[in-house]
């Protein structure tokens, strides 16, 4: 094809989602338009088109064949009347043969309003067959019968159907509005390398063995964060990045072992000048790829989201927050509430008729290994008026009556109550309540509630290595009127950390960093890190810190759970166009995969231990 510098651009909508996209001329192309954008003020046009044959459909001496590109699919006819050559031809066409087709268009008879070029179809006179295909293991239509393990195979294929491309397209509008708001804001794109250096704290890394350096080993980063840092101390003051992150842990829907981030830090800010830079960042791409204007977003601590909603990502689109009963429930006679550090539950609405049945279910429910609950203890609130539950035997009716209350129950609410230890007590009932929303369709998916959720602990200790891990990672700095808690109570220092939490979907996280050596140091020290180790794995930042580092901070948005969410999946496979699956293997191209002697041992690598 030429080059040209004529190619005109306009702004269309796209039928399927109405994203704003650009829309090429074709005149000067091979193709004079593509096969979703003929409509009926285009009749009696001469046109080129090319693509797919979606199907093939013969009437007798007429056959229609659907033509597919990108952009959508146009009817071609071919009447034997006319031309049967041609019309023999359009017959022996296979689905996803690749055609070129010239013709005029005409208005249809019989019109298909489903689609936006249903209005018209093309007399074709000229049809040239460019490729053709072998059968198709999964019909490409946006109801296939495809299974993902297959369709994930296959997935070029799968990438022509609807579904996929729009979604592709919509992580294109993400990053490209991304890209054009935070260049308003003086922010500049650097890249920063994927062959770095191994560090202990986070997940697992992935290793690359180096040939020249027998031995030794590059690590892909887990995330830029020391470079971006780095990077502040140049002066480079607004950086951002669409970053390619690597993390070798356990996938779930929301993870993938090599995943997106848009990664941002900033000089010269504090907390709230990032959730206002950032709140207008998402507000802009809802606005312009949604056409949604956000409510405020709301600001939580991380100790209000345990206590309320049993998780540091809640989901505010619906209540049945955690209600504490201590008070109301212990030392009654009832063993397990007595025996238990903590008690609490939910209020579900107008579930008060659940059947034993219903409840045995979710109690068995709760057991599971996932969400750990030891048992469920119910509380119906009648319709009329009387209270029934399963600990009957242990509270009277007033007892019942005052934890109704408390819940602010109504008649035909169901209350579900949990006990046990308070951290794994409320995750449960988190879980649960999360659960119960599914059940009765309580998440609105035509709502977005954006809620940060800040004074996270700065430190966790583990009981198995017996030592403190950052919460965040190990720059993020504490907020400053509890830096003096750092040698005596390190536990209850919180970090000037936050979440960007939509829809209960953790976004996002960032924090403002520490910028003095001294404390860094601490630090790492607090962490268990030697000042021998310090030195290995973090000499270059600390060096860098002697130079004048300026206060800084930053946050970095998941990129496919961005785009999970504005093409409203829940597994971010979906929103990538070549994804591992949940073995963290590529089916297509069948990685991970062994490599031959001669590169193990260009590599100083041996495999004694395996098989
Ligand atoms: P964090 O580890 O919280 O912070 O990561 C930021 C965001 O990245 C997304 N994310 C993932 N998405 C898909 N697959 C994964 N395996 C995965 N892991 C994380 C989440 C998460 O909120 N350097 C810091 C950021 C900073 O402090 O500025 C960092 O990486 O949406």
């Amino acid at each position: 094809m030429h080059c040209n510098h004529n190619i005109k651009f306009a702004l269309i909508s796209l039928n399927f989602l109405n994203l704003p996209t650009f829309k090429t001329n074709y005149n000067i192309m091979l193709r004079s338009h593509n096969c979703g954008e003929l409509r009926k003020k285009d009749c009696g046009k001469e046109v080129i088109l090319y693509g797919w044959v979606q199907r093939t459909r013969d009437l007798g001496g007429m056959t229609f064949i659907d033509i597919r590109d990108r952009y959508g699919i146009t009817q071609l006819t071919f009447s034997a009347e006319l031309n049967v050559e041609l019309y023999k031809k359009a017959k022996s066409l296979g689905r996803e043969y690749v055609i070129k087709a010239s013709g005029t268009v005409v208005e249809r008879s019989n019109k298909n309003f489903q689609i936006p070029t249903g209005e018209v179809e093309i007399i074709v006179h000229s049809l040239e067959l460019l490729n053709n295909s072998d059968n198709i293991p999964f019909t490409i239509e946006d109801d296939t019968d495809g299974g993902e393990e297959l369709r994930m195979k296959y997935r070029y294929l799968d990438l022509r159907r609807n579904v996929v491309k729009q979604n592709l397209l919509i992580r294109h509008l993400l990053a490209f509005e991304t890209r054009n708001f935070l260049n308003q804001f003086d922010f500049i794109e650097i890249d920063t390398p994927i062959l770095i250096k191994s560090t202990p704290e986070g997940a697992r890394d992935f290793l690359v063995p180096s040939r020249m350096n027998p031995g030794q080993f590059y690590a892909l980063p887990q995330s830029p964060q020391t470079f971006k840092q780095l990077l502040m101390i140049g002066g480079l003051d607004r950086y951002f990045q669409i970053a390619k992150c690597f993390r070798d842990e356990d996938f779930r829907a929301d993870r993938q072992p090599e995943f997106t981030q848009i990664d941002c830090e900033m000089s010269f800010v504090n907390k709230e000048d990032i959730y206002e830079l950032f709140e207008s960042l998402i507000g802009h791409l809802f606005a312009k790829i949604k056409n949604i204007e956000l409510d405020d977003f709301s600001v939580m601590t991380y100790n209000d989201a345990m206590k309320y909603y049993g998780t540091d990502k809640p989901d505010t689109r619906f209540g049945m927050k955690l209600v504490e009963l201590n008070e109301f429930a212990k030392e009654k006679g009832f063993k397990v509430f007595d025996d238990a550090e903590f008690v609490a539950g939910i209020k579900v609405p107008q579930c008060a008729y659940y059947s034993r049945k219903q409840i045995d279910e979710l109690t068995e429910w709760v057991k599971r290994p996932q969400i750990g609950g030891k048992g469920l203890v119910y509380v119906k609130v009648n319709d009329d008026g009387t209270i029934k539950s399963s600990v009957d035997k242990f509270f009277n009716e007033d007892d019942l009556k005052n934890w109704a209350n408390h819940f602010n129950a109504e008649k035909g609410d169901l209350l579900l109550i949990m006990a046990g230890d308070k951290n794994p007590t409320r995750r449960a009932l988190g879980e649960l309540r999360l659960e119960m929303a599914n059940r009765l369709k309580l998440k609105d998916p035509a709502k977005y509630e954006c809620v940060w959720v800040e004074e996270f602990p700065l430190l966790e200790w583990d009981d198995v290595t017996g030592r403190y891990y950052a919460m965040h990672h190990p720059f993020t700095s504490p907020v400053e009127e509890d830096l003096s808690k750092l040698d005596t109570e390190p536990n209850n220092v919180r970090a000037n950390a936050y979440d960007l939490v939509i829809n209960g979907v953790e976004i996002g996280g960032g924090s403002i960093r520490i910028n003095n050596r001294d404390l860094q140091l601490k630090m790492f020290n607090i962490l268990g890190l030697s000042n021998e180790e310090i030195e290995n794995q973090f000499g270059f930042l600390m060096n860098a810190f002697c130079y004048g580092a300026p206060p800084h901070g930053g946050i970095a948005l998941g990129f496919d759970r961005l785009c999970a969410l504005f093409a409203g999946t829940d597994s971010i496979r979906d929103v990538i166009a070549f994804p591992k699956n949940n073995a963290g293997r590529d089916v297509m191209i069948d990685s991970p995969a062994p490599i031959d002697e001669k590169q193990l041992k260009e590599l100083h690598l041996k495999l004694d231990n395996l098989q």
